[in-house]
């Protein structure tokens, strides 16, 4: 392990102007009857970047997001959100409630619901369907949901039932119930996959609006829509971080062409 990455996480509360991490990874381990899918592991994201994950089919991205959100536990390693927060001693609910929100590939939107009560459900959290759709909205609640809607692009879409959005719709919705948690950290695993051309150019400027505000990191396999998008670029292969840099840099490099850019 690498002292100087490790001191990053272990002198809390003492201000360190060269490293604004949101995200620690470090010497993470992971096997699946002896098979290693994650494998010395370390990767650290900057609050407010938005950083785009790659690599071959297997490669772990898939099973990274899993360790951060609690659902696959390391057999080795560390990962901590901020300087204080040690993900490993969380449950998936409670690294949900600490500002980690994730978005799977599927939507998984109340079909039979608007799109304004998708976002309420969504802010009202773990509460029952019947407690949020009565509970009278705040200035500030009201404020969050027209905000959003703005942000994802549905504002003509309030009344309409999320069922019959289309699929690129139903994936900003989802986004944009994650984003009435207000969360700091935004997993975002291929979310492109079936969209149409003009989808996919609204969810490049979404994602990259929201960077900034909140720190994104995007998994995806659409190399058009990475880069579109990309600041820092990260190459997982076999579970380890084969390459980082700009979308140029690991598009160049002779190791990320032979393992995946070369097919
Ligand atoms: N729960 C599990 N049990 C057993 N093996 C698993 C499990 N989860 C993942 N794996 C294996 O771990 C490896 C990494 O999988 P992962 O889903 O993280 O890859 P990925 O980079 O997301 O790939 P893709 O681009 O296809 O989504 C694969 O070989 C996969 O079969
Ligand atoms: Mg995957």
């Amino acid at each position: 392990m690498s002292e100087g990455a490790h001191l990053r996480h272990t002198e809390a509360g003492q201000p360190d102007a060269s490293h604004t991490a949101i995200l620690y990874l470090e010497d993470l381990n992971v096997s699946f009857d002896g098979f290693k899918a994650i494998n010395n592991l370390t990767l650290y994201i900057d609050k407010g970047e938005l950083r785009c994950i790659i690599g071959p089919n297997g490669a772990g991205k898939t099973t990274m997001m899993d360790i951060i959100t609690g659902k696959t536990r390391p057999d080795s390693g560390q990962a901590w959100f901020g300087q204080t927060v040690d993900l490993l001693k969380l449950s998936e609910p409670e690294i949900a409630n600490a500002g980690i929100g994730r978005k799977f590939q599927k939507p998984t939107v109340f079909e039979s619901h608007s799109v304004a009560e998708n976002l309420e459900l969504a802010m009202h959290g773990n509460k029952s369907v019947w407690y949020s759709l009565r509970a009278r909205l705040s200035g500030e609640q009201q404020a969050l949901i027209d905000e959003t809607l703005q942000t994802i692009g549905l504002t003509d879409h309030y009344h309409q039932a999320a069922g019959a959005l289309s699929h690129g719709q139903k994936q900003w919705l989802e986004i944009g119930m994650l984003l009435v948690q207000k969360p700091y950290l935004l997993l975002v695993d291929e979310p492109v996959a079936g969209m149409t051309h003009q989808e996919m150019e609204r969810t490049a400027e979404l994602l990259t609006s929201l960077a900034g505000k909140h720190s994104v990191v995007v998994v995806e396999h659409d190399m058009d829509f990475v880069r579109s998008i990309a600041h820092q670029v990260t190459v997982l292969h076999q579970g380890s971080v084969l390459a980082e840099g700009t979308m140029d840099e690991v598009q160049n490099d002779q190791r990320v062409i032979e393992v995946y850019l070369g097919e």
